[in-house]
């Protein structure tokens, strides 16, 4: 049976780098927000374009959001949502639109967000999320094409991390007073936070 799983965290908790992993073993479809957003950045909307709360570390205004996350989960079977929602006005609307089997909530202190952030790199080709220190890529040939994300820089990072506090907290302790929430202990490798998200998952089916 096909699963819907909300994966919850600050910016650089590690969403991205485990939802690939859960899109792949689960076989469900990983829809990002973020994602989906820089790909449209440019794109004139009656609120304005993407690029242009994103850039700062500002939430793109919810009709814009909203409207993409529909769009993507009516067409789903099974799915990983991460980056949503970010506010409780996004929860609400999430709560109208779909059910949830499992709600994770990746678990970083502060500092090491900013060093996870500020250090991360991106392969434009396959879309592999890499790390300076903690994650490098194998191959030179790898390196030599690994971008920085244009909100990766420390003073955006910061201003993220202060939207994260003022918005998100919220979405975390409303799924924390419903008893849906699983925290798991972001600070662990890779490797071990993707074997609590396994057995998690695997878990509650
Ligand atoms: P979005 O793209 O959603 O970014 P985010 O939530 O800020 O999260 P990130 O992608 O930065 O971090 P992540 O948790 O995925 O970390 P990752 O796995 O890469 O949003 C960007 C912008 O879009 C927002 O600021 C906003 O403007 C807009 N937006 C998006 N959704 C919106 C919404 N719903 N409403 C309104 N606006 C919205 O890991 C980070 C780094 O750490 C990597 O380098 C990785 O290699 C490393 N790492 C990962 N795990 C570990 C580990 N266990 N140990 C050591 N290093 C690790």
């Amino acid at each position: 049976m096909s699963q819907n799983v909300l994966i919850l965290g600050a910016p650089g908790a590690g969403k991205g780098t485990q939802s690939a992993r859960i899109a792949e073993e689960f076989d469900v479809e990983h829809v990002t927000t973020g994602d989906a957003l820089r790909a449209n950045k440019h794109m004139e909307t009656e609120h304005g374009t993407p690029a242009s709360f994103m850039d700062e570390g500002e939430l793109v205004p919810d009709p814009v959001v909203n409207e993409i996350v529909r769009a993507a989960l009516s067409e789903a079977d099974g799915f990983v949502l991460d980056g949503y929602p970010r506010n409780l006005s996004q929860a609400e609307y999430l709560d109208d639109i779909t059910d949830l089997d499992v709600v994770l909530y990746l678990d970083v202190d502060e500092d090491e967000l900013v060093n996870r952030l500020t250090g991360r790199r991106l392969d434009p080709e396959t879309g592999d999320i890499y790390h300076v220190e903690y994650n490098p890529p194998e191959s030179e040939e790898v390196e030599e094409r690994l971008v920085q994300r244009e909100d990766d820089t420390e003073e955006t990072v910061r201003e993220r991390l202060r939207v994260y506090r003022e918005n998100t907290r919220p979405v975390i302790d409303h799924y924390e007073e419903r008893g849906d929430l699983v925290r798991i202990d972001g600070e662990q490798t890779p490797d071990e936070v993707w074997e609590d998200i396994r057995e998690t998952i695997e878990n509650e089916a």
